[in-house]
Order: C-alpha cells, then structure tokens, then sequence
C-alpha cells in the first residue's frame, strides 16, 4: 500500500481534469491536460494516442498536477509549457505553477484508438490550500480546451461555434486570467 491518501488531495469519483506531466526515455518533459477518471477505487487515465501515452509507454510514470491558472490549462492543451514552467521534483517533471502533485506509477492497457492507463499513487505534495469560488468563466476556459483540441485534429465548424459560445461566458463571467487564456487559446487554433 502506498502512504498517498488520494482524497487529501481532494481528488473524487468521477473525472478530475489535471495537468499531467510525463517524460521521454531520452529525458524530455511534457504537460497535457487529462481527466483523472476515480471509479469504484480504482484511479485511471483514458488516453487517445499522444505524447502523454508514448511516454508512459517508455517510462511508466505520471505526475498528475491539480492546477487553477487557466492560461496554463490553453498552452498545455494546444502547445508546449516550455521549461522554465517546468522544475524536476526526484528527478521527474512538476509543474511549477501546480497547487499539488500526485505521481504514480502506470500500468498501460493499449487500445488501438483509446488506451487505458491504470494508476498507483507513490509520492505527492501539497502546495496550496487556495480558496476558490466556482467561476463560470474559468469552466468555459476548460470546456473550450476541450473542443479546441478536437477543432485543432478535425477542423469542424462546430468546435468552433462552441468554443465561440464560451468565449462569451468568459467575457462575461472571468476574470484578467480567463480572458487571456482564451485569447491565447484563439491564437493557437489559428482563429
Ligand atoms: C480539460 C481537458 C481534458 C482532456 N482530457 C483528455 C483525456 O482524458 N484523454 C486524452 O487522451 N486527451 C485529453 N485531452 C486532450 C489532450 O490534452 C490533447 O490532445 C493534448 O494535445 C495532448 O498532448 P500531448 O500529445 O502532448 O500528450 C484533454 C484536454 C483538455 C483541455
């Protein structure tokens, strides 16, 4: 048994949207938002194929990072993070900006479209107890990413139509960090 208690990290059944951090075998880091699936004690990642798998599939590890900056969400989803927004904590990549980390060690199911990656917590930290309102406009940064990194493979208009309806709840519900996220998240799509 691990000595992470998973719910510390406030971390619940259903699907936790993180930042996972992964690294290649050659040393190179990556950051990818993911839903952190909890179902029936089990904890699991749902991944199409991307760098975040190739990794895993080199080097079975995983940092999930708990994140509330919506820029680094939009860079994370649709580009690279870079490494100075990168540090390397018993020599594998955290997210600098992260409020709490969770690593664990991976177990890969591969699928031919969608592979399965079971998870075992092995160390964690928690960094920030930050008390945070529900904002409407920070959901509609995260609903965004999500059809900007379809809109970004298929090129469909109705990506585009819903990324324009949470464009308008950002405007309207954000604040300085979620205009900039979307703005930036229009920049990477091309639009
Ligand atoms: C909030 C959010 C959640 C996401 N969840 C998943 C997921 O659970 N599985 C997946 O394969 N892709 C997911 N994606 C899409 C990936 O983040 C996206 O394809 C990314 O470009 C993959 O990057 P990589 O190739 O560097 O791993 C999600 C995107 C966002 C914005």
């Amino acid at each position: 048994m691990s000595s992470v208690d998973i719910r510390e990290f406030g971390i619940h059944d259903g699907i936790s949207e993180v930042i996972v951090t992964t690294m290649s075998k050659d040393g190179v880091p990556n950051a990818a938002p993911m839903g952190l699936h909890q179902k029936d004690g089990r904890l699991y990642l749902r991944l199409f194929n991307s760098k975040t798998l190739d990794n895993i599939l080199e080097k079975p590890l995983a940092t999930a990072n708990i994140v509330d900056d919506p820029v680094l969400f939009v860079r994370s989803a649709l580009s690279d993070i870079g490494h100075e927004g990168i540090e390397f904590v018993e020599g594998f990549p955290v997210l600098k900006g992260a409020l709490a980390w969770i690593r664990f060690e991976c177990k890969v199911r591969k699928g031919e479209d969608i592979s399965v990656v079971e998870l075992s917590p092995v160390s964690g930290a928690v960094n920030s107890r930050t008390v945070k309102p529900i904002n409407r406009g920070f959901n509609a940064v995260i609903e965004a990413s999500v059809d900007a990194t379809r809109y970004v493979i298929f090129r469909e208009k109705k990506y585009l139509e819903r990324i324009g309806y949470y464009d308008k709840l950002v405007r309207k519900c954000g604040g300085a960090q979620e205009k900039e996220a979307m703005q930036l998240l229009y920049e990477l799509i091309g639009e």
